[in-house]
């Protein structure tokens, strides 16, 4: 690496320092090799390869069926895209529900496949968790309010925090989640007022998403922000392009071009040198769609 892509290098310390400085922080969810290098040339800050992963890409109804092995295979790629920013891979639903040693076992290969931290959903009842990968030097990012992985227990996609319980268990979960040693906290679907009181409270900063702008940081996941899902996206979800209509657009014309033999045309064939074509004789010279009947 050269010594100005060090300089610029995302890294723990430098998250921890921009809420000092009350600068905020970008994190976006990459999938692959050029998804990820797109969002770290864009110069965000944090590339999360997030268990969305599932549903995004995978095509299944929720984040709980994605694997470990999967994800792995999909942080590799993104490894190979990312320089710049710090890459997070999110631990999927199984990888930190039986004990700290198995958390630790998952958590070690995807720092061996090239992760910076990686993200784990869950409050208070995750610290001992949080407590083992920090102590094996894994820096870890967690993940409170509507957690994906939490569907069932949850019953559907809810904003959390809207009652003075679990309100006040929020504060609670997000103050055991900095004391467990994490270095940033995503809060997700809660109101805004709940996510600026925890921001206030905590050292670490808080990465939004459904959590109003007065979180440090925000995060959306790719697909969201460039209009590439098949479903309707939520609330606080801002479309910054239409890439889906784009897609459908650029695809019935070259399906029109290809029926009507307007693609590819001549200029964008090889051709035999001209020695060659002469000695092959007529049959080498007139195209075959001469030949085509008018349609
Ligand atoms: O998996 C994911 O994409 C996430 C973000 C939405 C925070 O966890």
């Amino acid at each position: 690496m050269d010594p100005k892509e060090a300089v610029s290098k995302v890294t723990v310390p430098l998250i921890l320092e921009r809420k000092l400085r009350g600068e905020k922080i970008t994190c976006l969810t990459a999938y692959d090799c050029p998804t990820g290098w797109l969002v770290d040339e864009a110069g965000i800050d944090l590339v999360l390869v997030g268990d969305s992963l599932a549903e995004v890409v995978l095509g299944y109804e929720s984040t709980l069926p994605v694997t470990s092995e999967e994800m792995l295979h999909h942080l590799r790629a993104v490894r190979r895209g990312v320089r710049r920013a710090l890459l997070i891979g999110d631990l999927p639903y199984g990888a930190f529900h039986v004990t700290e040693e198995d958390t630790l076992r998952v958590a070690i290969q995807y720092m061996k496949a090239g992760a910076e931290a990686v993200k784990l959903e869950g409050g208070k009842k995750r610290f001992a968790q949080i407590r083992r990968l920090v102590d094996a030097e894994i820096p870890v990012v967690g993940h409170i309010g509507l957690t994906p992985q939490s569907l069932h227990a949850m019953g559907g996609y809810r904003v959390q925090g809207k009652t003075l319980e679990s309100a006040s268990e929020l504060l609670a979960d997000a103050q055991a989640i900095e004391d467990a040693g994490a270095f940033a906290l995503v809060l997700e679907g809660i109101p805004r007022e709940l996510a600026a009181m925890i921001t206030r409270r905590l050292r670490i900063p808080t990465i939004g998403i459904g959590a109003g702008p007065d979180c440090d940081g925000q995060v959306l996941v790719l697909h969201d922000l460039l209009g590439l899902t098949l479903r309707p996206p939520a609330k606080f979800v801002r479309r910054y392009a239409d890439l889906g209509s784009a897609a459908r657009e650029a695809l019935a014309r070259f399906r029109g071009d290809v029926a009507a033999g307007r693609f590819p045309s001549d200029a964008e064939s090889y051709h035999l040198p001209a020695a060659l074509r002469e000695q092959l004789g007529r049959e080498a010279v007139a195209p075959v769609s001469a030949a085509l009947p008018v349609r």
